[in-house]
């Protein structure tokens, strides 16, 4: 199938089957233990019901919206995602350019293949630097350090690895970068030689941002020792109190699950919170994170911005997401499919797929601006009744009066006379990144080693 025939994002996930070596395909086509949470997360979007409105002037339509104060084109960016450079060659690099063009943020991944500054030097806007905290504190003080030199406009510091769950896929492939040639590696690499092709013209096939960063890590083999004895299980609120300062800038957590953490999250000072449980990737058995967000952003979201993911394969589930409180969402495997089914093409196929999915089932929901999506949006609305969802409904009630000069139906009647969100947000554009020449010369001098 061509990129022109292709309609969904199941489509490019068939593809990225042919193409991706089998251990990176199931590296990503995977959930914990019995997967019982990776496929609970798209089931639970399903159960979602929406309300279908007519008749209510649909015309001039936006989903633009900001995270964390940033302009962005659509509730939605690319989560981070460890070893995307293996799903295509420079991986990391082609999500970050298709992003950067769509105006939604990319997220580099501690355990990507490119490296923070390769991918500096291969985009002109800031993005997203995601951190897993090590043992080795001085470590990851210099990957802070790291992203902050390349201009990175946000710190994803996720919460829910300290300790990595076993994906069964993962141990019967013997998952590696690059891959090691046993004999069934060897005869799977012989069917896929685009990708052979691409690998072997890059220089990044292992984990770029620890390799050569670390003393005494400079192959795969010592190196998938270090992490496994490196991933931090002491890391606690006290460590969030440490990187906020050391980073200093907009502070998202990733991987709350839960109200009592949210609510502590909430105290954290950070400017976000990602309502995840990483794909079902890691507590088998954990609720699906959309079953989570209503009450957890009850609880905190007239406090902290929440955002979501886990689960989301189309723009229906982006809307979804917003109509139960979702200020934005994150996606991992749908812009992962599209990368190893066609590199940066790929990655914008999604993303435009992605978009006229949410555009359209905002139109036919009777919405014209993603700001004023909420519960009324929904067939069943959660119990819990919130000040936000006030706020939206009746700023939606209100738009369609002036509009229609009658008064629509609302399932949740307005009380305060609260502005809208979009209103209220401060639409602050991404901070410019530092051109290279602008950045520190030590810097300058360890990404030209590298190069
Ligand atoms: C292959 C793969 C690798 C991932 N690597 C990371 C990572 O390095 N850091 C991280 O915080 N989350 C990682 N995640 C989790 C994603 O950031 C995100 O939470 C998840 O993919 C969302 O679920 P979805 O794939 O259903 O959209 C990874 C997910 C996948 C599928």
């Amino acid at each position: 199938m061509t990129l022109d025939k292709v309609t969904n994002i199941s489509d490019l996930q068939r593809i990225a089957r042919r193409r991706v070596p089998r251990m990176f395909y199931d590296y990503a086509d995977s959930g914990a233990w019995t997967e019982s949470t990776y496929r609970d997360n798209s089931d639970a979007f399903s159960r979602i019901k929406l309300r279908q409105r007519v008749a209510r002037k649909i015309d001039n339509r936006s989903v633009a919206t900001t995270m964390v104060g940033q302009d962005v084109s659509m509730p939605v960016a690319l989560a981070p995602v460890g070893m995307t450079g293996m799903q295509h060659p420079d991986g990391e690099i082609h999500a970050a350019r298709a992003a950067e063009k769509f105006g939604v943020p990319f997220t580099l991944s501690t355990m990507s293949i490119c490296s923070i500054e390769e991918v500096a030097k291969a985009t002109s806007k800031p993005f997203w630097f995601q951190l897993y905290v090590m043992r080795d504190r001085g470590f990851a003080a210099d990957l802070i350090a790291r992203a902050k030199a390349a201009g990175c406009s946000a710190l994803v510091l996720t919460l829910d690895l300290q300790i990595l769950a076993q994906r069964n896929k993962d141990v019967k492939n013997g998952l590696s970068a690059p891959p090691k040639p046993t004999l069934a590696n060897m005869i799977n690499l012989a069917f896929k030689p685009t990708w052979c092709l691409g690998m072997l013209q890059t220089r990044n096939r292992t984990f770029g941002n620890i390799a050569g960063h670390v003393k005494g890590v400079e192959d795969m083999s010592s190196l998938s020792d270090w992490t496994n004895s490196q991933f931090d299980p002491t890391l606690d609120w006290e460590s969030v109190e440490w990187i906020k300062k050391h980073w200093d800038g907009p502070l998202i957590l990733k991987g709350v699950n839960d109200v009592e953490d949210a609510k502590i999250a909430a105290g954290a000072g950070a400017d976000a919170i990602i309502v995840s449980n990483h794909g079902g990737r890691q507590l088998d058995g954990a609720a699906a994170s959309i079953d989570m967000l209503a009450p957890i952003v009850d609880a905190v979201g007239d406090k902290i911005e929440v955002h979501l993911d886990s689960g989301i394969r189309s723009g229906m589930d982006i809307f979804k997401a917003v109509a139960l409180g979702a200020k934005s969402t994150f996606i991992g495997r749908a812009f992962i499919y599209g990368l190893g089914a066609a590199g940066e093409a790929g990655v914008t196929k999604a993303l435009q797929m992605l978009r006229k999915e949410l555009d359209i089932t905002m139109a036919l929901a009777g919405e014209t601006n993603i700001a004023n999506v909420g519960h009324h949006n929904l067939l069943v609305p959660p119990a819990t009744a919130r000040k936000v969802q006030q706020a939206k409904a009746e700023s939606a009630a209100t738009t369609t009066k002036k509009s229609a000069g009658a008064k629509p139906k609302t399932a949740t009647k307005p009380k305060s006379a609260a502005k809208p969100r979009a209103a209220a947000a401060k639409s602050a554009s991404a901070p410019k990144r530092q051109t290279p020449a602008k950045r520190p010369a030590a810097t300058r001098s360890k990404s030209a080693a590298k190069s």
